[in-house]
């Protein structure tokens, strides 16, 4: 069914040349906008019908072979392969005129595609908006199974990549989880100005048919019209703001790669990567390798080059439609394939994560992390905070030239610095009394941890 016929050939004589032909075809990249295509087709047929541009029976026609063209689409892969159109408008026009004749001929009128293709893919965003919006809940759930199976465990809490003050592992799950509920909060934002309608805009200067605009908008479920004819063909913010709001999930979900890549470390040890989610070596036999984890990391990389790349093709076209911006296509689909896979895969490797809980508990409790504990308990003697911090810092270097952890001093160690310090003195350095401390709003005390991680579970619903 190769149709060779371009949507624009009358003021043509000479032949395209092939090699710029492929060059400039973008069907292999933008058939993904087939079916939203189609369904902007139907609804735009039903407006040309309220116009009195098309006949009910010739809309009719249209709309029923239109049916037809998408079930089609959808049952049949090779549909597509042979075709050598220009673009999925192009494919669909053809299609469409090859079923009805000169009927189909009419649905393009008033219609340019540059508000089609503008529509198209806003109506493409808003759905893979919606994917990205379930797979980041599925993997948020997969954070608390995570912290919930692993409720009791306790790892030491790093700045610098130090050790600084022990925290609950349910406590670290959290903080993924929170960074996971602002992404799909951001995403959902975008989707507001994504669902904006462009179609009634024709190429550049609004359409020269009775259109109903907001019908429009309504039957194909838009919030809003686009209140500007030039902007709606050229405006691709939509597609910088969502491919913005993906790199920041690849930033976090190659932060949590970060840390789950470093805790499996026979250095780190808390974590232990199950077969399905690891690989081998094919030289050295005993490795074990957290590929998962680091092609995570690495993908990061390839949505920001997608970001930064749109925002170069967009800087300083003039008004209005551009063919630079059918770059925005490659970009946004490799964008989202590699956000979704990447929270799939995060997904997997969360529900086959094992914990050494011993070898944990025996970091956090080393370390000297209780060190701001035992100044706490100076404050609460009535010390300045900086004259404890300064007690604690020589106990401290003490310990370190003893070889022994602060609550292995014995109290009349302790008192050669300060008075102050009492029996009492090895409850407050214990690891339960350094984690319950941290009760207020944030914190890492089990019972906060607790009361965050049932919220949790319904903010994840
Ligand atoms: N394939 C084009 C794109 O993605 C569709 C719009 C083409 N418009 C035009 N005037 N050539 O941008």
């Amino acid at each position: 069914m190769a149709e060779s016929k371009n949507l624009w050939g009358g003021r043509f004589e000479g032949k395209t040349d092939p090699g710029f032909a492929d060059f400039n075809n973008s069907f292999r990249f933008d058939r993904r906008l087939f079916e939203v295509d189609v369904i902007a087709s139907i609804a735009y047929c039903a407006a040309l019908e309220t116009a009195a541009v098309l006949r009910p029976e010739e809309g009719m026609q249209i709309r029923t072979a239109l049916d037809t063209i998408i079930t089609t689409g959808r049952q049949d892969a090779a549909y597509f392969n042979d075709s050598a159109a220009e673009d999925v408008h192009s494919f669909v026009e053809a299609r469409l005129v090859a079923l009805t004749g000169d009927v189909g001929r009419k649905l393009h009128t008033g219609r340019s595609r540059n508000d089609q293709v503008a529509t198209d893919f806003r109506l493409w965003m808003r759905n893979s908006i919606d994917e990205l919006d379930r797979a980041g809940r599925t993997l948020q759930t997969s954070l608390l199974d995570f912290a919930d199976a692993h409720h009791e465990v306790v790892i030491p809490g790093y700045t610098h990549l130090q050790r600084a003050q022990p925290v609950l592992l349910a406590h670290w799950s959290l903080a993924y989880f929170e960074m996971l509920a602002r992404d799909r909060e951001r995403l959902a934002e975008v989707r507001r100005r994504v669902n904006i309608l462009p179609l009634g805009s024709a190429a550049l200067a609004g359409t020269s048919f009775p259109i109903d605009r907001e019908a429009l908008a309504r039957t194909l479920g838009f919030e809003a019209v686009a209140r500007n004819s030039l902007d709606a063909v050229s405006d691709r913010d939509f597609c910088v703001e969502f491919l913005s709001a993906c790199s920041l999930v690849m930033v976090h979900l190659s932060r949590l790669a970060e840390d789950i890549i470093l805790y499996a470390t026979s250095e780190f040890g808390f974590f232990a990567l199950g077969d399905a989610i690891a690989t081998g070596s094919s030289l050295m036999p005993q490795k074990k390798n957290p590929d998962s984890m680091e092609l995570v990391r690495g993908k990061a990389g390839r949505v920001f080059g997608d970001l930064l790349g749109l925002l170069t093709t967009l800087k300083g076209l003039p008004l209005a439609y551009n063919k630079d911006m059918q770059e925005d296509k490659e970009a946004v689909f490799d964008a989202f394939d590699t956000v979704k896979s990447s929270l799939e895969v995060t997904t997997t490797v969360m529900r086959n994560i094992g914990v050494n809980k011993d070898r944990a508990q025996a970091a956090a409790s080393s370390g000297y992390m209780n060190a701001t504990e035992l100044a706490d308990y100076l404050v609460r003697k009535g010390v300045a905070f900086r004259e404890a911090h300064e007690i604690v810092g020589k106990i401290v270097m003490r310990a370190i030239d003893l070889k022994v952890e602060l609550q292995e001093l014995s109290l009349d160690e302790f008192q050669k610095f300060s008075s102050l310090i009492e029996g009492d003195v090895y409850e407050a350095l214990s690891l339960e009394s350094t984690l319950s401390s941290k009760s207020q709003i944030g914190g890492t005390a089990r019972a906060t941890v607790d009361a965050e991680l049932k919220q949790a579970r319904k903010r994840a619903r």
